[in-house]
C-alpha cells in the first residue's frame, strides 16, 4: 500500500470545502435500493468506502453512475445475496439487511468485518429486524435472512446504535403499520436517512432523538435530486489538523451545530473558535491546555475524532484524560503516536496523556481504522522533520482528495507508491490564498 511523506513542522493555514458525509452517504445509497425509480444524490464523496458500496448495489443488480455532480442509482434489483468478498469490505454493508428484507422479504449477507477497533457485534441490528418479523440463521459464515411480512413494531434499543438504528429505519419503512424506535441512535447521519426516506414518500419523524416514529408499508419512489449532509468528521479532522500544527484553517459548507462537540473542546483548551452560518474557523497560536474527553453517542464528543485529538493533546500543556465509551480497542494508534515522541499511557478504555512541546518525525504505521491513520497524518504534520506514514492508503476510504486538500492548507505532503524507487511525485505547496492560489512543484 502507498506510503506519504510528510515534511510537517509548518502551520497550516488556508480554507477547504467539506466533502458531503460518508456516513450519511453508505446509508442512502442503500436505502436508493427501496425506490421504485431511480434517485440523484449528489455531494457523495469520492472515497473507497463508497465506491465499495456502489459495487454491492450493482451486484444487486442496480445500476449506479457516477457524474460530476453526484450518483444516479437506478434500483433494477435482480439478487438478494451480497457475497462474502464485498460485505467483507465495508462494515456498513450490514444495512443491507434491512433494505433486502424490506425489498425481497430475504437476504443473503456474509457477517460483516469487525476488530479494527473492536467486536462490532450486529446482536441490536439483529434484535430490531426480529421484532419487525425476521428470522435469521447462520450457516458457512453467512447470515440468512427472512421475512414473510415486515409488521410495525415497538424496538428499544439497550444502547444507542447508529447502523441498528438505520437498520431498523429501513425495514420499519417496508412494514405494515407503525414502528417505534426507542433509544434511538441520535447523529446527524441518521436524521439525513430519515429526511431522504421521507423525501422517497416514507412517514418518519422524530429522527434526531431519542424516539423515531414510522408509519410503513406505502409505496416508495425514487428521489430526483437530494444532497447530502456535510461530513463534521473530515470538518473536524482538517480543524484539528490547523489546531495541532498552530496554524488558522477554516472549513467551508458544514452545518457548525454538527461540530459544537468538538468546538466546544477546542474552546475550553484555549484554541480560538470561529463560526459562520456554513464555515468554521479555528487558530491556534500557542499550545492549548490539557482537557480531558469522554466520547459518547451524539450529541456527545464523537469517538471518530477521539484519535485525532489525541494529537492535540500531545502536544497540550499539562495531563489529559481520555475515555473511550464507545469502542472497546480504539487506542490501537497509540504506540505508533508515541514514536513520534507523544507521551500516552493506556489502560483498558482510558488513555493518559502527557502533553509535549513538540514530536519529532518518524517512520509509522497507519492502523487499519481511518482515523487512526488520520490522527498519525496530523501527528506527522505538527512534527519536526519528516515522517514516513505507512499504509497511507488507509485515508483513501474516508477523506476524499486529502493530499490535495492538505497542499492547499499549505503543508508539504507526497504520496509514493509501497516500495517505490521511482523519482517522487513532485511536494505541491499551494502557495497563495485560500482561493486563487496555485500550487507549484517544490522538488
Ligand atoms: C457508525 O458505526 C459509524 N460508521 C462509525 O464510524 C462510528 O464510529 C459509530 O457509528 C459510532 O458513532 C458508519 O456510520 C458507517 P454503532 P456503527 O453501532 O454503526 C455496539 C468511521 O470511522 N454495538 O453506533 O458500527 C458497538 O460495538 C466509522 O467513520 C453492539 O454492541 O457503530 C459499539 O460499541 C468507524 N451491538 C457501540 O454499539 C450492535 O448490534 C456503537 O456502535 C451494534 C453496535
Amino acid at each position: 500500500m502507498k506510503r506519504c511523506l510528510i515534511r510537517g513542522g509548518r502551520s497550516l493555514y488556508g480554507s477547504i470545502r467539506v466533502q458531503g458525509a460518508k456516513n450519511a452517504a453508505l446509508p442512502i445509497l442503500a436505502a436508493a435500493l427501496l425506490g421504485e425509480g431511480p434517485s440523484f444524490i449528489s455531494g457523495v464523496p469520492r472515497i473507497r468506502d463508497v465506491y465499495s458500496m456502489g459495487e454491492i448495489l450493482a451486484e444487486l443488480g442496480a445500476r449506479v453512475s457516477w457524474t460530476e455532480e453526484g450518483v444516479l442509482v437506478s434500483p433494477s434489483l435482480s439478487g438478494w445475496e451480497v457475497p462474502e468478498s464485498l460485505s467483507r469490505k465495508l462494515r456498513s454493508s450490514v444495512v443491507l439487511l434491512g433494505v433486502l428484507l424490506g425489498r425481497f422479504g430475504r437476504v443473503k449477507l456474509a457477517r460483516p468485518g469487525g476488530c479494527a477497533i473492536g467486536a462490532r457485534p450486529i446482536d441490536l441490528h439483529l434484535k430490531a429486524l426480529r421484532a419487525l418479523g425476521a428470522s435469521f440463521r447462520e450457516e458457512g459464515g453467512y447470515l440468512w435472512g427472512e421475512a414473510s411480512r415486515l409488521r410495525g413494531a415497538l424496538i428499544h434499543f439497550d444502547q444507542p446504535s447508529v447502523g441498528a438504528t438505520e437498520n431498523a429505519l429501513l425495514a420499519a419503512v417496508a412494514a405494515e403499520g407503525e414502528t417505534v424506535i426507542e433509544n434511538a441512535a441520535r447523529e446527524p447521519e441518521i436524521a439525513d436517512l430519515a429526511s431522504f426516506l421521507c423525501a422517497m414518500g416514507a412517514s418518519v419523524s422524530g429522527a434526531g432523538t431519542s424516539v423515531i416514529r414510522v408509519r410503513g408499508g406505502s409505496k416508495l419512489r425514487g428521489v430526483p435530486h437530494y444532497r447530502l449532509i456535510p461530513d463534521r468528521i473530515e470538518a473536524g479532522t482538517y480543524l484539528l489538523a490547523g489546531a495541532v500544527t498552530r496554524g488558522e484553517v477554516w472549513v467551508e459548507g458544514v452545518v457548525p451545530l454538527h461540530l459544537e462537540p468538538l468546538l466546544a473542546k477546542l474552546r475550553e483548551g484555549g484554541v480560538e473558535v470561529f463560526s459562520g452560518p456554513d464555515r468554521v474557523g479555528v487558530r491556534a497560536a500557542s499550545r492549548p491546555r490539557a482537557v480531558d474527553v469522554v466520547t459518547m453517542p451524539h450529541p456527545g464528543f464523537p469517538t471518530d475524532l477521539q484519535n485525532p485529538f489525541l494529537v492535540l493533546l500531545a502536544l497540550s500543556r499539562g495531563v489529559a484524560r481520555v475515555t473511550e465509551r464507545i469502542f472497546e480497542d480504539r487506542f490501537r494508534v497509540v504506540p505508533e503516536l508515541r514514536r513520534l515522541g507523544a507521551e500516552v499511557e493506556v489502560s483498558g478504555r482510558q488513555a493518559v496523556v502527557r502533553g509535549v512541546e513538540e514530536l519529532w518525525g518518524a517512520e509509522v504505521e497507519a492502523p487499519a481504522d481511518l482515523r487512526g491513520a488520520a490522527a498519525l497524518l496530523l501527528a506527522g504534520l505538527s512534527a519536526r522533520g519528516e515522517t514516513v506514514l505507512a499504509s497511507a492508503g488507509t485515508l483513501d476510504r474516508g477523506y476524499e482528495r486529502w493530499t490535495e486538500k492538505l497542499g492547499r492548507l499549505g503543508a508539504r505532503v507526497e504520496v509514493v507508491p509501497a516500495g517505490s524507487r521511482g523519482r517522487r511525485q513532485p511536494i505541491l505547496c499551494w502557495l497563495g490564498g485560500a482561493d486563487g492560489g496555485r500550487s507549484e512543484a517544490l522538488a
